[in-house]
């Protein structure tokens, strides 16, 4: 199973500041991508299309989109759909955000609905988990993670390719604060999330991909990636410049 190495860029970089950063990774990591890691870049949707088109001359790396609605197409100002997506070029689609959920208010149920139909659309999910601080105090991280895991994949199919299908448990104590969860929180939270979805899709959930995201850096990033049920980080700030987020992507 390859890492997934994800950046989220949020909303930060016009069309050529993507596009250079864009770039910038591939000069600093193409010729050198391990075999078993895998790039993946969330731009803001107006520079889906040119970061895509920039990934399609190097293997191992593809854009996603941060957001999408849970219609084809319609009357839904603002909104964007998952064909839309694919159509610039993206492979992925990011569900359950910290951001979504507390700035925009996004609830379990509404991430549910984007997830599977995300998923029956062709996009490849990446589903985002995570207690804030005073769920974390109250001891309520595993019924928290388990309601956030359980509602956000209730439809989707049993038969879904475990490749296609990532969780990423972010706490949001962890996001943008510098703080970083300590390597036995993560391992502990994600030996429980891989429980979880076990007991949903059975031993195929052995394969679909758990990634951390919380103030990953490149000085930290080796330490996360090697814990168990590690499989991938989500990186916010220090994915924004090229070269610190090719250090995290090669980081061992
Ligand atoms: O999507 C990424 C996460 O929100 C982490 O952000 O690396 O700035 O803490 P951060």
């Amino acid at each position: 199973m390859k890492k997934l190495m994800a950046a989220n860029w949020k909303m930060f970089k016009t069309w050529d500041e993507a596009c250079a950063t864009a770039r910038e990774l591939i000069e600093f990591v193409a010729d050198n991508l391990p075999e078993d890691r895998e790039v993946l870049v969330f731009p803001p949707f107006t520079a889906v299309k040119g970061v895509a088109e920039i990934f399609k001359a190097a293997e191992g790396f593809s854009a996603g989109g941060q957001d999408y609605y849970i219609k084809e197409e319609g009357a839904f100002t603002g909104e964007i759909s998952p064909a839309m997506l694919r159509d610039a070029g993206a492979v992925y689609g990011l569900t359950g955000h910290s951001e979504r959920r507390h700035v925009l208010g996004e609830q379990d149920a509404f991430v549910g609905e984007k997830t599977s139909f995300g998923l029956a659309c062709g996009l490849k999910v990446v589903l985002c988990i995570g207690e804030t601080i005073d769920e974390r105090r109250g001891n309520k991280v595993e019924e928290v993670l388990e309601r956030q895991i359980r509602i956000g994949l209730k439809d989707v199919s049993a038969e879904v390719a475990p490749e296609d299908l990532s969780v990423a448990y972010e706490p949001v104590w962890a996001i943008g604060t510098g703080e970083v969860a300590g390597p036995e929180e993560i391992a502990e939270a994600h030996a429980f999330v891989r429980k979880i979805l076990i007991s949903i899709f059975g031993d195929k959930a052995n394969e679909m991909r758990l990634l951390y995201g919380g103030s990953v850096k490149p000085d930290n990033c080796a330490e996360i990636i090697a814990l168990d049920n590690v499989d991938g980080v989500l990186v916010g700030g220090a994915s924004l410049q090229g070269e610190s987020f090719s250090k995290i992507v090669l980081a061992r």
